[in-house]
Parts: C-alpha cells; sequence; structure tokens
C-alpha cells in the first residue's frame, strides 16, 4: 500500500474514501458515539449510526462535521484515523489525499481539515472545491472553455458553482440540505398531530414518501414516537402531500439561490449552462421532484447525475493524478486542485 494515493470526501453525513485504481472503498456514516464518563469511543460509523436516538445517558452520539466544516476537530481526527487503518492493510500507509472541501470554506476552516488529516500520516494534502469535483465526478470534461452548473445538495450544505476551464467562474453555498430536510419534517409533525419523531424516523420517511413536487404514486407511511402532551407513545401515517408541504419551503429557499448566483453570471457561460441544463449531484439530489420543481421555476433542463451520493468522492478520485502536476508545475490553470499542504 505505500505510496498509494487516495480521495476522501469528509461529508456531513458520510465520509467516502476513493482509492487510486479501486474507486470507491469506503462510505459510512460521519458518526462517533462516545462514552461519556471516560471519553472512549464506543462505536464509528454503521455501528455510531445505529445508535442515534437510541442511547443511554451514558453515551454521546456526536457528529464531528457539520454543514460541511469540521465542528469537533478531536472528533473528526478520530475518525478520519479510524477510516484510513481500516482501508490500509499495511502497517506503512503513507497515502498523498487529495480531500474534497465547500467551495466558501474560511482559511481556519480549511487548515482544520488539512491538521484533521495530517495527524493520520498523509505524505501529501491537496484540496478540491466540492462542486469541481462533483462535476468531475458526474463525468463533465470542465477543462474547457465552456460552462457547466453543478448544484450539490448534501447533508449539510448545498454547495452551487458555475464552472469553466477547470475553475469556478461564480459560486454560492447554503446550509439548507438533508439536514434541514429532515428537521422540516420533525417539526411539521409534531405541529400536526402533537408527536415527537426522532432525526433517523424522520430520514426514513424522507427516503420512503419525501417529496417536493407533487407524487401520487406512493401510499402512506407510517412514523412512530412519543405524544408531546401526554408522553405516550403514538404513530402517525403521513402521505406524501403532507411530505410536499414540510419540505416545499427549504427546496424553494435552494432555488431562489441558484437563480441569485444565475443572475449574476456572465452572459457567455449563462449561454452555456442555458443549453447543457444544471446538473444536480449529493444524496438529497435523490429527493423526489427536486429536479422538475429546479427547472420549472429556473427554465432550464435539469439532470440528476447516476450515483448522486459518491459523485464528488468520485471526482475527486479522478483528480488525484493532478497531485503531480502540483507538484512540479506548481498550480496551472487547468488543475482542478485548488492548494496543496
Ligand atoms: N433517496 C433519498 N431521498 C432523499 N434524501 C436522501 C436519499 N438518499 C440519501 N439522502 C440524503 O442525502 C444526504 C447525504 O448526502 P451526501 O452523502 O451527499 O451528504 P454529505 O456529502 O455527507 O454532506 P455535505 O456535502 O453537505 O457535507 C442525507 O441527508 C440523506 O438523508
Ligand atoms: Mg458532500
Amino acid at each position: 500500500m505505500l505510496g498509494t494515493d487516495i480521495a476522501i470526501d469528509l461529508g456531513t453525513s458520510a465520509v467516502k474514501i476513493y482509492l487510486d485504481g479501486k474507486g470507491i472503498i469506503l462510505n459510512e456514516p460521519a458518526i462517533v458515539a462516545v462514552n461519556v464518563e471516560t471519553d472512549e469511543v464506543v462505536a464509528t460509523g454503521k455501528e455510531a449510526y445505529a445508535m442515534v436516538g437510541r442511547t443511554s445517558d451514558k453515551i454521546d452520539v456526536c457528529h464531528p462535521l457539520c454543514n460541511g466544516v469540521i465542528s469537533n476537530f478531536d472528533m473528526a481526527q478520530y475518525l478520519i484515523s479510524t477510516y484510513l487503518k481500516k482501508i490500509s492493510n499495511s502497517k506503512v500507509f503513507m497515502p498523498r489525499v487529495v480531500v474534497s472541501v465547500p467551495c466558501q470554506i474560511t482559511e481556519v476552516e480549511k487548515r482544520a481539515v488539512v491538521d484533521a488529516i495530517s495527524a493520520a500520516g498523509v505524505r501529501k494534502i491537496c484540496l478540491i472545491e466540492e462542486p469541481v469535483a462533483a462535476a468531475l465526478g458526474a463525468g463533465v470534461d470542465i477543462s474547457t472553455p465552456h460552462g457547466t452548473l453543478v448544484v450539490d445538495i448534501g447533508g449539510g450544505t448545498t454547495d452551487m458553482a458555475v464552472l469553466s476551464l477547470s475553475g469556478i467562474a461564480i459560486s454560492r453555498s447554503v446550509k439548507i440540505a438533508g439536514n434541514v430536510f429532515d428537521e422540516a419534517i420533525i417539526k411539521y409533525i409534531r405541529k400536526k398531530y402533537n408527536l415527537i419523531i426522532g432525526q433517523r424516523m424522520a430520514e426514513e420517511a424522507k427516503k420512503a414518501i419525501g417529496c417536493v413536487y407533487p407524487r401520487k404514486d406512493l401510499s402512506n407511511h407510517r412514523v412512530k414516537g412519543r405524544n408531546a402532551m401526554t408522553g405516550l407513545p403514538q404513530w402517525a401515517d403521513i402521505s406524501c402531500d403532507e411530505m410536499l408541504e414540510a419540505l416545499i419551503e427549504p427546496a424553494v429557499q435552494i432555488v431562489r439561490m441558484i437563480q441569485e448566483m444565475l443572475e449574476k453570471t456572465a452572459p457567455e457561460l449563462m449561454g452555456d449552462v442555458y443549453t447543457d441544463g444544471i446538473i444536480l449531484t449529493g444524496g438529497s439530489a435523490q429527493i423526489y421532484g427536486i429536479d422538475t420543481l429546479i427547472s420549472k421555476k429556473v427554465k432550464m433542463p435539469v439532470n440528476i447525475a447516476t450515483d448522486s451520493e459518491i459523485c464528488v468522492a468520485l471526482g475527486a478520485g479522478k483528480a488525484i493524478k493532478f497531485i503531480d502536476d502540483m507538484e512540479n508545475k506548481g498550480y496551472g490553470v487547468l488543475n482542478p486542485l485548488s492548494a496543496a499542504y
């Protein structure tokens, strides 16, 4: 394994790792469960996700990333080193790493990502901005002087950018994505049925019948929780129309951000985007009707990328081949990588 290069997508919901020559070899929730009395880690990834909302008072489930950036440095570092150990079958594993970062993060936030990964023992770290990686992962040739609009709707943030010549012409980032959809469902059900449900239950309902455009084909979905007044167990059968009511507001906020960015996009690039349409990536691009909603409001074709959830990791993986250029020739205009440490 010595000398192997990898790419990491450090997402709010999940960490994905791409191994050069192999593809995506790890996709695990970005969650750590900690014993609050001893500060010891009890579980990580899928095992920790199974504990969400089901812990005793001795265990705290922690999300080390919030809205695409590290919010708990020690836990993020722990998570990264655990996953790197998991994928390496040799003791000597000093990879060069391409890591994706949201396009509008501060230098301090960038530094936290670099430091957390360095601590795991790597040779070199190169950064790639998420929309650039998303476009590469969706199979778009971004090196030409042609505008491409990518919108990555993840768990914590929606990152969007118009790309040309391997760089970002204009970009926006909003903290509205999958987690906000889950919260909107929780709020709606509490208000309408006086029923308190957990985040996992809300996410399951969203994946089963969630929609941001009228959906007729599905039956109701049962959610279970606790009555806010009596404290007793309660359930409700939720319909697609109710989901639409709960989710339309955050979805429209994403659309508004796209419209606002397009208003500021250079006319030539706008022409390209108008012909090719918008590319949607990220796990939340799979929510029913998001493509139709955006297409109707922005009046352009919208396409959801294949395997939208792993596009950023795939694209960061494809950018591994640019690490040598970065080392030999400096940054270069057509290098999709944005910085090296
Ligand atoms: N079928 C589906 N319908 C609706 N939402 C979905 C579906 N599948 C996954 N999601 C949502 O996608 C989100 C995770 O997407 P993704 O893996 O792209 O996020 P991330 O990269 O971890 O986050 P970010 O890029 O914001 O830091 C979660 O909120 C999840 O609930
Ligand atoms: Mg992401």
